[in-house]
């Protein structure tokens, strides 16, 4: 399955309006060329006119046609100033701490999505993780009955008999370092919503751990034990099921033996991990050592699409993402 050329497909159905606000970094510069050239998406630029002029040389990039955005000269900067203060007023910032928050691209970017003068944001080739998040959580928020935002990685695995011919969903494995079980439960549903809106794909959802039904007693196993049932709760037409170990969850022979009545045992394509350290070891060891293709992370729960990018990633993962997010925009 050519999933990046799906995503590409289904965003070109209804471009959405992209903001890259890292304008000084010659991969964004080349990455909103190449979207542009692509079609897929209507990609706006964030930087001093400087720092996008030496970037574009840089990587003899041609920005003609795409709308570059100085935040400190931006018509919107009173207006964004205006509405960050109301927004974080309560965490006592003064109106000269709004206005230098929104010259700041990720602030400019973010509030740019929060009031529709865009549609989706990427951003994390020259900054990082926090730092992308942190405007994300305090301006667009999450969506209505979500309150942690997640994080998804689609992995394309080589073996297409395990999850849904060879993709399967792991999360979180990019924010939440120690998410507390009514988190963990939201992680699950936010998941397995992205699985269907996404992916278009039935999720089936395993809850991992190192016990399977029981079969080890510590208090992390109460914690996956106590997010299956809330999760349970509030789905209840979505597949989720556990405590089960990783084995129990992919391979069907296994299931026969530790989880036999389980409709998620042995056919899993959604697996939530306990915390961030067994989720973000667990992508890095499938992706390395078994060949898997590891796109993400994909950011869930919020109002609106923010994605946030590797400091190392190539000029195709700008483009990838801006590929993913605009199909999370389009309505
Ligand atoms: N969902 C929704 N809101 C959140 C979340 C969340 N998951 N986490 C924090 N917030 C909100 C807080 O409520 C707070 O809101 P407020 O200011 O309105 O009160 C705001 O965001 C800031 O909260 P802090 O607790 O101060 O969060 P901080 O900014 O310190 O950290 C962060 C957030 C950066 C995401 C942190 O959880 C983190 O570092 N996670 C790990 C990231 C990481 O290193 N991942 C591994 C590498 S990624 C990779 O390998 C692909």
């Amino acid at each position: 399955m050519d999933l990046i050329k799906n995503f590409k497909a289904k965003a070109a159905d209804d471009p959405q309006i992209i903001v890259l606000p890292e304008g000084g970094d010659e991969r964004v510069i080349s990455a909103a060329e190449q979207i542009k050239k692509e079609n897929f998406a209507v990609p706006i630029v964030l930087g001093t006119a400087e720092e996008v002029a030496a970037a574009a040389e840089k990587s003899g990039s041609d920005l003609s046609g795409i709308e570059v955005i100085n935040p400190k000269y931006s018509d919107l900067k009173e207006k964004f100033t205006d509405e960050f203060f109301e927004i974080r007023k309560h965490k006592g910032i003064s109106k000269k701490d709004a206005e230098n928050a929104v010259l700041d691209p990720l602030y400019f970017g973010t509030m740019m999505i929060y009031t529709g003068a865009a549609d989706g944001m990427v951003a994390g080739a020259a900054n990082a993780t926090g730092n992308v998040l942190r405007p994300a959580f305090q301006i667009v928020k999450t969506k209505e009955g979500i309150s942690v935002v997640s994080s998804v990685f689609i992995m394309v695995v080589n073996d297409k008999s395990y999850g849904e011919d060879g993709v399967i969903l792991f999360a979180d494995c990019a924010v939440n370092p120690n998410p507390d079980a009514e988190q963990l439960s939201e992680i699950a549903v936010s998941t397995a919503e992205t699985a269907e809106k996404l992916l278009g794909f039935e999720p089936k959802v395993a809850m991992l751990s190192f016990s399977t039904r029981g079969s080890a007693k510590h208090e992390f196993v109460d914690k996956v034990k106590k997010a299956v049932e809330l999760a349970q709760k509030q789905a209840p037409d979505i597949d989720i099921d556990g405590e089960m170990q990783a084995d129990a969850a992919l391979v069907p022979s296994v299931a026969e033996r530790k989880a036999p009545d389980s409709s998620v045992s042995g056919k899993a394509n959604v697996l939530i991990f306990p915390d961030l350290q067994s989720g973000n070891i667990g992508y890095k060891l499938v992706q390395r050592l078994a060949g898997a293709q590891a796109v993400g992370p994909v950011m869930q729960g919020l109002a609106k699409p923010i994605n946030d990018l590797s400091r190392g990633c190539s000029v195709e993962d700008i483009v990838n993402l801006a590929a993913i997010t605009s199909v999370q925009a389009q309505k």
